[in-house]
């Protein structure tokens, strides 16, 4: 409960609906729930703070794996006039919502949403990058299947420039993932597939990394932070 109240008093300050993509951001949230997506989308605080990266970063390309209704993309390009965005969504009628939601923020001719799963995708994001259609990478951002994160940590370190970040979410779950799980129940795969991304992130000599614990409007979590090197 104060998580949640500190999260809407520092937003309604620092995020006011004055700001210039207040009104989009809201728009596709509203429209991602008229749709009947899962409420299990990035929040407000984590979203920005991706926005800000980019821009201290001078991201020209950032890649998402795990689009939902393409809320992120909306805060990144909103907040980052120059920033293309690749987003990978698994389910087509995910996609198609966060299609329509970058449409009507008026960010579609940034925001490439590609329908597929993230390992047949990611192949072929590697072309478009070596053909010179795409930047190499600046910031990517990984909040899909949990099982596949350390998979697609190797490909974003691949596709990468050098001194790019890569974000891993959920990687705390309530604090459970200290611990071994001993069943094969949903839960404890993706406590294993934060598991698997620590500990295979700790010996790659490609990037220097950590892991913040947050607390807020998604109750007791955190993401791997990855700077390539
Ligand atoms: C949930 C939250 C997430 O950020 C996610 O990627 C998947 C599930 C959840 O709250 O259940
Ligand atoms: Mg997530």
């Amino acid at each position: 409960e104060r998580w949640t109240a500190t999260d809407a008093y520092t937003i309604s300050h620092l995020h006011p609906s004055s700001k210039p993509n207040h009104a989009a951001i809201t728009a596709a949230k509203e429209h991602s729930e008229a749709n009947g997506l899962p409420d299990i989308g990035t929040n407000d605080n984590a979203a920005k703070m991706l926005a800000l990266q980019c821009k201290f970063g001078k991201v020209s390309h950032a890649l998402e794996v795990g689009t939902l209704g393409g809320v992120t993309p909306i805060w990144l390009t909103t907040m980052n006039p120059d920033l293309r965005v690749t987003t990978i969504e698994y389910e087509p009628k995910h996609a198609k919502v966060a299609r329509e939601n970058v449409e009507r923020a008026g960010v579609a001719d940034r925001v490439d949403v590609i329908t597929g799963a993230g390992l047949d995708v990611l192949p072929k994001l590697q072309e478009q990058i070596e053909k010179g259609e795409k930047e190499p990478l600046g910031l990517t951002y990984i909040d899909a299947d949990k099982g596949n994160n350390w998979a697609y940590f190797d490909w974003a370190v691949k596709l990468s420039r050098p001194g790019a970040v890569i974000y891993v979410d959920n990687v705390v779950q309530g604090g459970i993932i200290a611990k071994e799980p001993e069943d094969d129940s949903w839960r404890s795969r993706a406590v294993m597939g934060a598991r698997k991304v620590i500990e295979n992130v700790g010996k790659d000599t490609r990037v220097e990394a950590l892991v913040q614990q947050t607390v807020g409007d998604h109750s007791y979590d955190g993401w791997l932070m990855a700077v390539v090197l």
